[in-house]
């Protein structure tokens, strides 16, 4: 953790001859731990993306970020050319382009600043972007001039010809969001800088060389990134800098709206693209549990099969859920057969809701896995599932191998279970402090060491573990996250359904509409996504409600607008 913290405030070189970028490199003093290994790795640019969405969704403003970002730029400038009497900024529409802004302003207190906006300032995009651009273009400090056509380029190109070369370019044309060859007029005036270049201005471009990774790029002399190295910017390598903006170290591991937007992305698909879901669960004592969390699949996915026993008490299917219609009144071993169908058209499956204890469920349970595993298809396991994984008389070995992958597997245990969990797979819990806290080391805050504990089951289960509590703690193999959305109401009985649910529908949709690579990524982000949004839900219930006066029902109720609300984010 103390070691986290260095790597967020301080500046970091990075040569092209450095591509380990951000990364732990052998022979250095302090060994990574776990949970801060996680975040000194490079990130892509698309990460970085989410982590944008999610600090905004926790009330970091990106004008802030922005505002960090320019002036760290301008720190740079300052630093390696305290002599510089004659700069220009290059900005382009976006981000990149609003960075730009924020350094000429910092810039124009010291030395002479020319900003030359190459759009239209009615293009400016994000708002943070047209809000510098304002006040750039009222500082009577700065002149400005705005190029955005290509014509407009070439007749400043004649312009600078004309005139001493700058002393400092920096170019805030494109950066992350570039896309493809640049396009007029960005182009011509990446063709300026160039020349600007050759006649001896040190070019320092905004988070990359605008044009990476084109052939006609800027060539910098600097690049100044922010907050990570990224993986793309390794491949092939430019001189830069990394700098911290402000970005608050739970971005790195906190849930947010970004992902529940990376496995919705909106477009028109065909019916049944949505991806189908299997719930197997119900039992005499508990028929409605699978339907809650079937119900929670389907606002995801476009086809959920459920299994009904006929002997057990009977809950009115709903009409555009799929029953499978099983003998008896508990799952056994005689029905593995009978699943067949629904598992051939699953892309994700739902196991434990309502199935009850009886030994005979647990020994069918336990034939089940294997089943899954031989075929590939991810498996939530919840509830009394949970048992036939780490039942006293279960033989470690028997549960699914890790060779046997794809087979991503998402636990979701509440406190109790989760210390069962652990017990079985011999894992020593330090001593318990408090309900939901599974414990705490001298050394580091309790949620840290309770994400140390819920990693090292991860390992040890080879599946990814979800522990439910008053703040969600997941992990897998890899990573960790955790989640603070929520309600103390959502203890009720059957929200933990109406979870699971959640996260099959998740998968589902992420496998089939292949939104990420099938595998234990994909299901840890489920996992934190489906974490996210029933938190959402229970507050939303809460606030109708007037307080924690509600049913699993009315979390059910409340995940369309919840949905809406962490899609629509922006
Ligand atoms: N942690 C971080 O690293 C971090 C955090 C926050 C902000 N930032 C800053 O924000 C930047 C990203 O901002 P952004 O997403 O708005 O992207 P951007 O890199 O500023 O570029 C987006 C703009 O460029 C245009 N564009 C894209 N490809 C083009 C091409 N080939 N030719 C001409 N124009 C092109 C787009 O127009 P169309 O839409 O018309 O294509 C859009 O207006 C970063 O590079 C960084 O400077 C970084």
């Amino acid at each position: 953790m103390p070691g986290m913290m260095r790597a967020m405030a301080s500046e970091k070189q990075v040569t092209p001859s450095d591509r380990s970028g951000g990364a732990w490199r052998k022979g250095e003093k302090e060994p990574p731990c776990d949970v801060c290994a996680a975040f000194r790795r490079p990130r892509s640019v698309s990460e970085v993306a989410e982590w944008d969405l999610n600090a905004k969704w926790f009330g970091v403003s990106p004008l802030v970020l922005m505002e960090n970002a320019g002036a760290a730029v301008a720190r740079a400038v300052r630093e390696r050319r305290p002599e510089a009497r004659r700069i220009a900024v290059f900005a382009g529409s976006g981000g990149n382009g609003g960075d730009g802004l924020v350094a000429a302003r910092h810039l124009s207190a010291w030395a002479g600043v020319d900003v030359y906006l190459c759009a239209a300032p009615d293009r400016l995009r994000p708002e943070d972007a047209r809000v510098n651009w304002e006040l750039v273009r009222n500082s009577p400090f700065i002149r400005t001039r705005t190029c955005p056509r290509a014509e407009d380029v070439h007749e400043l190109a004649r312009l600078l010809d004309e005139r001493e070369a700058y002393d400092v370019v920096i170019d805030a044309l494109l950066g992350a969001g570039s896309r493809g060859v640049p396009r007029e007029p960005i182009r011509s005036a990446i063709e300026v800088i160039r020349a600007q270049r050759r006649r001896g201005a040190f070019v320092v471009s905004v988070d990359l060389p605008s044009g990476h990774p084109e052939t006609g790029r800027v060539e910098a002399d600097l690049a100044v990134t922010f907050a990570w190295d990224k993986d793309e910017y390794q491949k092939e390598p430019f001189p830069r800098v990394v700098v911290p903006i402000g970005y608050p170290v739970d971005v790195a591991f906190r849930a947010g709206p970004a992902d529940v937007q990376a496995l919705v992305a909106h477009s028109w698909t065909r019916k049944g693209e949505r991806g189908s879901v299997f719930v197997l669960g119900g039992s005499a004592r508990y028929p409605g549990a699978p339907l809650l969390a079937a119900r929670a699949a389907h606002l995801l996915t476009d086809l959920v099969t459920v299994s009904v026993f006929a002997e057990a008490p009977h809950s009115a299917v709903p009409h555009e859920l799929i029953p499978l219609r099983l003998p008896g009144k508990m799952f056994t071993r005689e029905h593995l057969p009978l699943l067949e169908e629904a598992l051939r058209r699953a892309h994700a499956v739902v196991v434990g809701p309502g199935l009850g204890r009886h030994p005979e469920t647990i020994c069918a349970l336990r034939r089940l896995w294997p089943l899954l595993a031989a075929r590939g298809i991810p498996v939530v396991v919840d509830a009394d599932a949970l048992v036939a994984w780490s039942h006293p008389r279960l033989r470690r070995e028997a549960l699914p191998d890790a060779h046997l992958r794809p087979f991503p597997a998402v636990l979701t245990p509440h406190a109790g279970e989760f210390r069962r969990l652990a017990a079985f797979l011999g894992l020593v819990l330090p001593e318990s402090k408090a309900e939901g806290e599974v414990g705490s080391t001298p050394d580091a805050p309790p949620l840290v060491a309770e994400a140390c504990a819920v990693l090292e089951l991860a390992r040890k289960a080879r599946a990814v573990v979800l522990r439910k509590g008053p703040v969600d703690v997941l992990a897998s193999s890899d990573r960790w996250a955790y989640n603070t959305t929520g309600d103390p109401g959502l203890t009720t009985a059957g929200t933990g359904d109406v979870l699971a649910g959640l996260v099959g529908g998740f998968l589902a949709r992420g496998a089939a509409q292949g939104l990420l690579p099938s595998g234990e990524g994909l299901a840890f982000r489920a996992a934190k996504a489906a974490a996210f949004v029933n938190g959402l839900a229970g507050e939303i219930a809460a606030g109708e409600r007037g307080g924690p006066w509600y049913t699993a029902e009315d979390v059910l109720r409340s995940l369309p607008a919840a949905l809406r609300r962490a899609a629509e984010f922006a």
